[in-house]
Formats: structure tokens, sequence, C-alpha cells
């Protein structure tokens, strides 16, 4: 079951890659917000983990060295084809975002949107995200978190148990999982009727 939950996890986004850009425009209006709070320049040196399509390419300068890592072969070919259309110099790579094979401290800007929900270690990449940017870096964070101060209903822990397995975690407070990487909320957000959070986090 191990395997096959693993397999699924890695696999799924190549199914997902050619209707994710349709399935993502709700959250246009959000990664707009998390770009200009962001306020990426062009000489940054940015990291998009778990880049999917590269709808974030879309709010960066063409000019910024910008690195995209994924598990998945399928959604990089189409961030990369994206990156060419935008001009964009863009480094791709496969990677696993729990364990980054980047040295510490490089980037100026660390994009998480959308990843942390649905990894099975949003503890392990947080922890990367802080670890590989500046000290005077941020991190950028769109995604769905319950409210800090609730614990999640044991009806809200059932329904998970399927939900995570085909979308998302629908468990996760942002508040811990900041505080336990050492990163600070700066600002925060709520968009889609409070169904998604933006965030910037800086480290401490
Ligand atoms: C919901 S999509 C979000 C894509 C993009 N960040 C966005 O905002 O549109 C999640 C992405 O995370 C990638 N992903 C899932 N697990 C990952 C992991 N362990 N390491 C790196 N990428 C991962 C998936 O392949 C997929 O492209």
């Amino acid at each position: 079951m191990f395997q096959f939950t693993h397999h699924w996890r890695r696999k799924r986004y190549a199914l997902y890659a050619a209707p994710y850009d349709v399935l993502a425009i709700p959250y246009t209006a959000a990664r707009r917000r998390a770009a200009e709070v962001a306020a990426v320049s062009s000489h940054h040196r940015v990291l998009v983990i778990g880049a999917g399509t590269g709808l974030d390419l879309e709010w960066l300068p063409p000019a910024a060295t910008v690195h995209v890592v994924d598990v998945s072969r399928t959604m990089l070919r189409r961030a990369g084809k994206r990156a060419e259309r935008l001009g964009a110099a863009t480094f791709a790579t496969v990677m696993d975002a729990g364990s980054l094979g980047y040295p510490d401290s490089v980037f100026d800007r660390v994009i998480l949107h959308l990843v942390l929900t649905v990894v099975p270690n949003p503890e392990d990449v947080i922890a990367e995200s802080c670890r590989v940017v500046r000290p005077d870096g941020l991190v950028s964070i769109m995604d769905k978190f319950i409210p800090d101060a609730t614990r999640p209903t044991a009806c809200r822990v059932a329904a998970n148990a399927v939900i995570s397995f085909v979308l998302s975690d629908i468990t996760l407070r942002l508040q811990p999982l900041a505080a336990g990487a050492g990163l600070r909320v700066r600002m925060r957000e709520r968009y889609l009727w409070g169904h998604c959070d933006v965030v910037l986090l800086e480290p401490v």
C-alpha cells in the first residue's frame, strides 16, 4: 500500500498537467497578490518549488534568475515552454522539495505555491525552503490552511484521508509549520472566500 501511495503521489501530476492551467484559474488573484508582495526584482535569484506548469513565471520579471524544481517531468516540460515564451532565464531540475540540492542561503526569494498541502512531509519542505533562502530573503506561500487557533475536527481528519489522496491536505496549520522551520509571518491575507492564504515569511 505504501509503495502504491508513494508512486501515486509522484505520478498523479503527470495526469493533472494538461488541464492544470484551467483548474488553477480561481487562484489567479491570489497569485497576482503573492507576486506583488514578494516584490521580486530583476537582480534577484528565485527558487520556485513544485513549480508545476510555471504559472508563477508570468508574474516574475523575465530578467530575474529563476530556478524551477518539481518531481514531475511532465509539469517541468510545460514550465520550460512557458519560460521560453516569456523569454525568462530559467533553470529547470527534477528535484524533491524535501531534499533540495542547493547550498544554504542562496536565494533571495523562495516560492512555495500550492505545494505544502500536496506533499507528505510539509515540515521538511518548509525547513528546506528556510535553509536555502538568504537571511534577508523571503518565502512566499499561497495555499489552503485551517485557522491556527483550531484543531482539525475528527470529521475533517477522516475526510482528509480521501481528499489528500486525490487533491490536497485539508488539515494543515500555517503557524506551527512556519515556527518549526525558523520562519515568522510578515504578512498574511485570505483569498477565495477564506479558502486560500497568501503569506510572506521571513527568517527569524
Ligand atoms: C498543485 S501543483 C502547484 C503547482 C504550482 N506551484 C502552482 O502554484 O500552480 C503541485 C506541484 O507540486 C509538485 N510536487 C508534488 N510533490 C513534490 C515534491 N515532493 N517535490 C517537488 N515537487 C512536488 C507537483 O508535481 C505539482 O507540480
